[in-house]
């Protein structure tokens, strides 16, 4: 997976779409959204908007931070020696220290956090939740790091069960697989937090981001016949009608943890 990230997060296809921008996320889409990239934006800023502006301090661990345009968002409301970065590609890292510099960043797996407890005040994980194996894992070691009364916000893919057969069923476990927001807040309070607020942004996030692949793609359409072997090998993030078979939600979490 690390490898098919790596080369679809770094193509010119994806850079033209995400505007250089270095996000590989569907976005949050308001009236006035001009393009995907502005989009992406707006997540990050709609999941900080669940952490008061008086708890916007201390240490902010960014988990799966990609190439690091979050952790650079994140720049804009905390200084470099406080916000830390996770990937398990070094690659991706290496363009993350140029877009976020002074900030730090380690290889790490979410779900085997290499921190000692109560190391962070907030943690933000955009849209990589459902790849982890599993996100059960990953909450109790985002409950674990978090100082008390800390909040984890994250955005998430519910999705049905990938077939077998699918070369997409290694990136996302089965064990992840769910179609209501209720069954997530339900996992974020059995991993231990005591309280979780799990809104659906379905309609904001993964429906207009269709639409805007399907208007970039029109207009970008590669020289020659669209076989099956060119759909199959596309990034999946431009063969959106096979992900469409699977995705039921979009969600945005707060997850808080006890203050005592
Ligand atoms: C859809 S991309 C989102 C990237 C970034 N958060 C953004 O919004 O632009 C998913 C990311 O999850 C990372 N990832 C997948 N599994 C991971 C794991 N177990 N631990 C840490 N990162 C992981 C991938 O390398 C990739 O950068």
């Amino acid at each position: 997976m690390i490898d098919g990230y790596d080369t679809a997060m770094q193509g010119a296809v994806i850079e033209a779409y995400y505007g250089s921008s270095d996000f590989y996320n569907f976005g949050f889409w308001s009236a006035d959204t001009g393009n995907q990239s502005q989009a992406s934006e707006a997540l990050v800023a709609r999941l900080l908007e669940f952490i008061p502006p008086d708890r916007r301090d201390g240490r902010i661990l960014d988990v799966a931070c990609g190439l690091g345009a979050s952790s650079r968002h994140l720049l804009r409301h905390f200084a470099p020696r406080q916000i830390v970065g996770i990937n398990v590609s070094e690659r991706q890292l290496e363009r993350a220290r140029h877009n976020a510099p002074g900030c730090e960043f380690r290889v790490m797996d979410a779900t085997a956090l290499e921190f000692p407890d109560a190391s962070f005040d907030n943690i933000l994980c955009v849209e990589a939740a459902f790849h982890f194996d599993t996100r059960a894992a990953f909450l109790r070691e985002a409950l674990r790091v978090l100082k008390p009364g800390g909040r984890l916000v994250h955005s998430d893919i519910l999705m049905a069960p990938l077939p077998q057969t699918t070369s997409v069923r290694t990136h996302i476990p089965n064990a992840n697989a769910m179609s209501d927001p209720a069954e997530l807040e339900r996992a974020i309070l059995a991993a231990g937090f005591a309280r979780a607020e799990v809104v659906d942004a379905t309609e904001q996030c993964w429906t207009p981001f269709l639409r805007s692949v399907r208007r970039f793609k029109a207009a970008h359409k590669p020289p020659g016949p669209s076989t099956p072997r060119a759909r199959r090998s596309a990034p999946i993030f431009f063969n959106p009608e096979y992900l469409a078979r699977f995705i039921r939600r979009y969600v945005l979490a707060c997850s808080h943890k006890s203050a005592d």
